[in-house]
């Protein structure tokens, strides 16, 4: 099916499925994928890494001097798309729980913020983009023309991550991954700048009960309704 130079924002909580099923739409309608999240986990893991999140407490000044010569990028590599800071590759070490359980309170400083969305910004220019994040539709592309919200029951969420961590070969706890998602919910839905919210014309999925191949019909029903594409 083709269908119109368009962006696609995904929203939602964490560990709805967002990714992947931004991933598969890429794939299926041929659009450039924008892992926003991966952005703000770039940014967390750098300030771990260079002592800016001792005790977890965040060096916002540190932090500032800092961003300019991150080199956050999204590079194509064979396993797909992947983030890196400078030359190097730092997909699976920014889903690491360490990184998760700071990369909230990071997100939530405004400018980072700013930084991430100047970056989301210039890939959207071209259009025949899939984004997906927590304040793509509301803030960053209120202009998207598909804006889905995505939910689902807490346990799923938490069950899907643990075993999305356990196939990286990590070993976390249930209760652990279960905390860090709640405390995420909380604090992305409840910081000043750009909360986690629903736009009011984005379009509600929960996942709890569907599986993946649902989730495409879901999307392809709405493209072909939204857009008008008969075929
Ligand atoms: O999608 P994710 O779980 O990888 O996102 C990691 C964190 O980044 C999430 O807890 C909040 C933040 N985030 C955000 O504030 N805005 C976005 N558009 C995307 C992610």
């Amino acid at each position: 099916m083709k269908i119109p130079d368009i962006i696609i924002a995904i929203d939602g909580y964490s560990s709805t499925g967002k990714s992947t099923v931004a991933k598969m739409l890429a794939k299926e309608y041929s659009l450039l994928y924008l892992d926003s999240g991966a952005m703000y986990r770039g940014i967390t893991l750098h300030a771990i890494e260079n002592g800016l999140a001792e005790g977890g407490a965040i060096d916002e000044e540190g932090l500032r001097k800092a961003l300019p010569t991150l080199g956050l990028d999204f590079r194509v590599t064979p396993e797909g798309n992947a983030t890196f800071l400078g030359d190097r590759c730092v997909e699976k070490e920014i889903r690491s729980l360490e990184v998760s359980s700071l990369v909230s309170p990071v997100s939530a400083i405004p400018f980072v913020r700013e930084y991430v969305d100047r970056k989301l910004h210039a890939f959207g220019e071209r259009k025949r983009v899939v984004m997906d994040g927590r304040d793509i539709g509301t803030t960053v592309f209120p202009e998207a023309e598909l804006k889905v919200f995505m939910t689902a029951s807490a346990e799923v969420r938490a069950r899907r991550r643990y075993d999305e961590m356990v196939a990286k070969g990590q070993t976390p706890s249930m209760e652990a991954v279960m905390k860090n998602l709640l405390e995420r919910d909380y604090i992305d839905s409840h910081r000043e700048v750009s909360p986690l919210s629903r736009a009011a014309d984005a379009f509600i999925l929960d996942n709890s009960e569907m599986t993946l191949h649902e989730e495409l019909v879901w999307f392809e029903g709405l493209i072909k309704g939204k857009f008008g594409i008969l075929e």
